[in-house]
């Protein structure tokens, strides 16, 4: 669980499954500082829009704010502006937050573009993520997993691996339908579909020594992996929050061994697709 705090709404990227696209708000400093006072979760995901178009010094002091009242800090961004950021900022952000949640949907070039529908992030990114590790921060890479890159997520692992040996882990997060994923058959591929490369690319980690979380997905496509599962670990914990609410089990889901730790696919999802399987 964790506080979703967007700092903005713009991106220099367009994520064709981007959740935040079409989001708004009032993102005034004194706001943010207001829902931050008011948060008793204790985590906050910095967000947007992507938080490195936002002024350094307003980010400076969003982030400081942040530790100042003790939080665990989440900054969420694709890193194509990291090294070219205001170069002591960032250091002091990299400093302050507790670790970088950077979106890398691709392996290569060429898929990334397809992705993101913008030419040269991929190597902005990769340069990004070097320069948060070198700067001492731990970063975790979501891999949001949908139509386009689906088949590919066994070789995002060997591209991880081979790259960024300083990354500490992956989170295969399924695609949520939400802003521009919302009802797009092109973005958010059926489970049993998406299954089998997911699968493959978690029997990956295992083997390379990579530390994964999945989500999203229920758990019984992913079973062998539950212990990685987000839900998974949260149901058993008996943890409240969102995923009680915009997941519900279907009548597929009666007598499943799972049922009592899985709380059943997206809403969305089967608004969508109609049901668990087809
Ligand atoms: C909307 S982005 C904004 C922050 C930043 N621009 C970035 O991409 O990290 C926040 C997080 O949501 C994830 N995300 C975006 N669209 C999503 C979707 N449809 N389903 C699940 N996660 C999504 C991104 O991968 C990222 O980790
Ligand atoms: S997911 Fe993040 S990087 Fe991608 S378009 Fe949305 S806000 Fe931008």
């Amino acid at each position: 669980m964790a506080l979703h705090l967007p700092i903005n709404a713009e991106c220099n990227i367009q994520c064709t499954f981007c959740s935040s696209a079409g989001r708004n708000g009032d993102f005034s400093l004194a706001k943010l500082k207001a829902d931050i006072d008011a948060d008793t979760i204790g985590h906050i995901q910095i967000s947007g829009g992507d938080p490195l178009l936002r002024d350094s010094a307003e980010l400076l002091e969003i982030v400081t704010h942040c530790r100042k009242k003790g939080k665990i800090i989440e900054f969420q961004t694709n890193a194509v502006l990291a090294t070219r950021y205001d170069e002591k900022v960032f250091g002091l952000i990299a400093k302050l937050v507790d670790f970088f949640n950077v979106n890398f949907s691709a392996h290569n070039a060429e898929l990334d573009e397809q992705v993101t529908l913008v030419p040269g992030g991929y190597d902005w990114r990769i340069k990004g993520i070097h320069y948060m590790t070198k700067l001492g921060a731990r970063v975790r890479l979501t891999y949001i997993v949908h139509n386009t890159n689906v088949h590919q997520a066994p070789d995002f692992v060997d591209f991880v691996a081979r790259e960024f040996p300083d990354v500490e882990w992956i989170q295969f997060s399924y695609v949520k339908g939400m802003g521009r994923a919302k009802g797009s058959l092109n973005v958010i591929p059926r489970f049993e579909d998406a299954a089998g490369p997911l699968n493959a690319a978690m029997k990956k980690c295992m083997d390379y020594g990579i530390k994964f979380d999945v989500d999203h997905i229920p758990v019984c496509f992913v079973r062998d992996y539950k212990d990685h599962h987000a839900d998974y670990q949260k149901m058993q914990d008996e943890q409240t929050g969102v995923h009680l609410t915009e997941k519900q089990k279907t009548g597929e889901c009666e007598g499943c061994d799972l049922a009592s730790w899985c709380p059943g696919p997206r809403r969305d999802y089967v608004e969508l697709h109609g049901a668990l399987h087809s």
